[in-house]
């Protein structure tokens, strides 16, 4: 088992996260709460019938009272009618200060639960068990919560750090193939902007899972998990709020590689063609082609970068796109500051750089959407 602890100075509080297989059934034992408060868990109906039931009982076996809440699949329901029901549901049980919010599953309903979390009662402590790899090495990790507006994704929402995280391997296995790729690609980026290091283990652990799923709950597997987690957390550490004046290595806005273009292509499909990751691996594509354009990599780390998106698995087609659509939608991304896009693109593996969208020239702009958005660039 891994056990890591983000020490955050603006809060001066702690927060732990836990990584092993099979820790569901333990969360009973290692939740930091004396029994018998309740827990108010916060799941889906594919996810809690896979492993809700082992969550319960190893809660009550602790002495606590679970009590649960489904909330319906899908992005869409991480909106302001669900958010009522579920705070709806927790002033219905009587939740006080001191009893937990538990989020049971992917990014979705860790972004719901954690913001009903932060908002009643003006904030109950949260336990994030996060289910899919993407949640498990990203959303869970950083305190970020919100729901989605009409007029775009994650808009309303806070900062709410998790007192705990528990990540439990085993349930990787049960994932759709699709969500693999996502999670696997949003791996590609941290490794890409964290070191050369994590970046060649994280290569070392694609190649292995794409032919054997059962690497997925290796010790190896774990670990790349907790350095993936370690990461983040030390990045969050150092920056909680993603300040919008700091432009360096560590601040959080270099965790958003490759999600510029990434965004636009949701928005312009309305997120029925991509999985969030799978636009991901797109948008690192486009930025590697930018950082080319610019000369800061060289021909051998772009195509070390390709390889690497490659191997997360087959992204659904992105070049029947219309470029000039996409440009349009780049220009609203809601991270720009004073009306400017900030680019994330890198100096090579491991050294981001944010890069003012001005400096960048449309012919550029263009050539490298056009670059990355092709097939071949992934196969
Ligand atoms: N808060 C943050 O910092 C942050 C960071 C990145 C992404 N996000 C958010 O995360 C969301 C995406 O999360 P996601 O990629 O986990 O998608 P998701 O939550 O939609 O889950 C993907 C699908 O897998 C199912 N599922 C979950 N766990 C499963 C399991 N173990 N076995 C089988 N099926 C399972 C879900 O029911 C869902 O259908 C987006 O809303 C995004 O905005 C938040
Ligand atoms: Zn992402």
């Amino acid at each position: 088992m891994h056990r890591l602890e983000i020490s955050l100075k603006q809060a001066a509080r702690k927060s732990e996260i836990n990584i092993s297989g099979g820790i569901r059934r333990k969360l009973g034992q290692l939740i930091s709460l004396k029994a018998p408060r309740r827990v108010a868990i916060i799941s889906n109906q594919r996810v809690f019938d896979l492993y809700g039931r082992e969550v319960v009982r190893s809660l009550k076996a602790a002495g606590f009272k679970p009590i649960e809440w489904l909330m319906p699949e899908g992005e869409r329901y991480k909106s302001f009618r669900i958010l009522e029901k579920a705070v709806t549901f927790l002033s219905e049980n009587r939740l006080e200060r001191d009893d937990l919010v538990m989020a049971l599953g992917g990014g979705v309903v860790g972004d719901l639960a954690g913001f009903s979390a932060a908002i009643y009662l003006r904030g109950l402590p949260l336990a994030q068990v996060p289910t899919t790899l993407l949640s498990q090495i990203d959303s869970s990790v950083g305190g970020k919560t919100g729901i989605n507006l009409p007029t775009g994704k994650n808009l309303v929402g806070a900062f709410h750090q998790p007192a705990s995280v528990f990540i439990d391997t085993e349930t990787l296995v049960s994932l759709p193939p699709r969500e693999l790729v996502s999670g696997f690609c949003e791996m590609v980026k941290q490794a890409l902007i964290s070191d050369r290091a994590l970046f060649e283990t994280t290569v070392n652990c694609l190649q292995k899972a794409g032919s054997n799923r059962d690497f997925l709950v290796s010790p190896e597997f774990e670990n790349l998990i907790a350095a993936h987690c370690g990461f983040k957390a030390s990045i969050v550490a150092n920056d909680e709020r993603e300040s919008t004046t700091r432009s360096d290595t560590k601040s959080r806005r270099v965790l958003n590689f490759g999600h510029t273009t990434a965004h636009a292509l949701e928005t312009i499909t309305n997120y029925r063609v991509f999985r969030h990751g799978e636009a991901v691996g797109y948008g690192m594509l486009v930025a590697a082609e930018l950082s080319r354009n610019l000369g800061l990599i060289d021909a051998g780390e772009l195509k070390s970068l390709r390889e690497a998106v490659s191997l997360c698995g087959p992204l659904p087609r992105a070049d029947n796109l219309e470029i000039n659509q996409i440009i349009r939608a780049l220009k609203h991304d809601k991270k720009s500051v004073g009306g400017q896009i900030n680019w994330v693109l890198l100096e090579g593996i491991g050294r981001p750089r944010i890069i003012e969208g001005r400096l960048i020239s449309a012919k550029s702009l263009r050539l490298a959407l056009r670059a990355g958005l092709q097939k071949e660039s992934v196969h």
